[in-house]
């Protein structure tokens, strides 16, 4: 698929999401990232790449996040998997049962492979990333609606942001953090972020510091934006979308764009 192609496709992959009931699992993923500059290249690799899935999900169903290596030397494959910290343990479970289905699948030649669902990511990589804040390909989506009074929102929002990035790297937090905030009688702003378990507290910190920093370039005034990094999930809403759900609230997101960087 060409670049654009790719973004057509997100883009309508992402109109279709929105218009899904809340209530219902993501069973698309957001977005993959195959990296062409590491190709596999023995099949020792590939076989290292299906130990190493295998144990992720035996590792990380329960417990939310994982981290595996199988191999040696030349064929070693490391693997990382990650929930997000609201989510069940069935949620989890399924959702990376469906991502190590299919990611393989999506990027069939390389060694560095990566998969974005709302609910999780995973990924594998002959290199070892463990710990590495990786910001180098992101995946942005944003509600195409803009918000009113853009300047009390923005200070708003990033009151907000502030608070769930201190309870990320709060300890014990496991990366996660989540909260609302009260912008007018009708409207509230969720935000939600999670870094993937492996880094240090400072780690997620700049992670989630680097997607912040973007607000401004993708984010702008909008009703709804998410951070796709491989080292950190970054979202706020206008509506509740992070567990426990409020189910009294509806969803008001209409459609989305998506944009691959670099
Ligand atoms: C890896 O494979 C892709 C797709 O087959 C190809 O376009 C790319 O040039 C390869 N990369 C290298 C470094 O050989
Ligand atoms: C992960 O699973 C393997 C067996 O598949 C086990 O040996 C290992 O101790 C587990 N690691 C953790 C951190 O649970
Ligand atoms: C792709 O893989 C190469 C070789 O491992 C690495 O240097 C590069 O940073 C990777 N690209 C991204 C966007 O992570
Ligand atoms: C939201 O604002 C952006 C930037 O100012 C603008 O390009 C876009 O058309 C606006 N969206 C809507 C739905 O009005």
């Amino acid at each position: 698929m060409t670049t654009t192609q790719k973004l057509l496709h997100l883009f309508y992959f992402a109109t279709f999401l929105f218009l899904l009931p809340l209530s219902s699992n993501c069973t698309d993923p957001l977005g993959n990232f195959c990296n062409n500059s590491n190709n596999i290249t023995n099949s020792q690799t590939s076989a290292n790449i299906n130990k190493v899935l295998a144990e992720l999900l035996a590792n990380a169903s329960g417990s939310g996040f994982a981290t595996a290596s199988y191999g040696s030397k030349n064929d070693q494959v490391f693997g990382l998997a990650q929930c997000r910290g609201d989510v069940s343990a069935d949620d989890c479970k399924s959702c990376l049962a469906d991502a190590a289905e299919r990611l393989p699948t999506l990027c069939p030649k390389q060694a560095d492979a990566r998969i974005w669902f709302d609910y999780c990511f995973l990924r594998y990589d002959t290199q070892d990333f463990f710990g590495e804040v990786d910001t180098g390909f992101g995946i942005f989506y944003w509600n195409v609606e803009n918000v009113t009074e853009p300047e009390r929102f923005d200070a708003e929002l990033g009151k907000l942001m502030d608070g769930v990035r201190k309870q990320a790297v709060a300890p014990g937090s496991r990366g996660l953090g989540k909260g609302e905030s009260k912008f007018s009688d009708f409207v509230t702003i969720y935000g939600l972020v999670q870094c993937t378990e492996d880094l240090s507290r400072l780690s997620c910190a700049q992670c989630l510091a680097i997607a912040v920093a973007n607000f401004p370039n993708f984010c702008l005034h909008r009703k709804g934006c998410r951070v796709l990094y491989s080292s950190c999930y970054v979202r706020y809403e206008l509506y509740p979308f992070f567990f426990p759900l409020d189910a009294s609230k509806s969803m008001v997101g209409t459609s989305a764009m998506t944009v691959v960087h670099p």
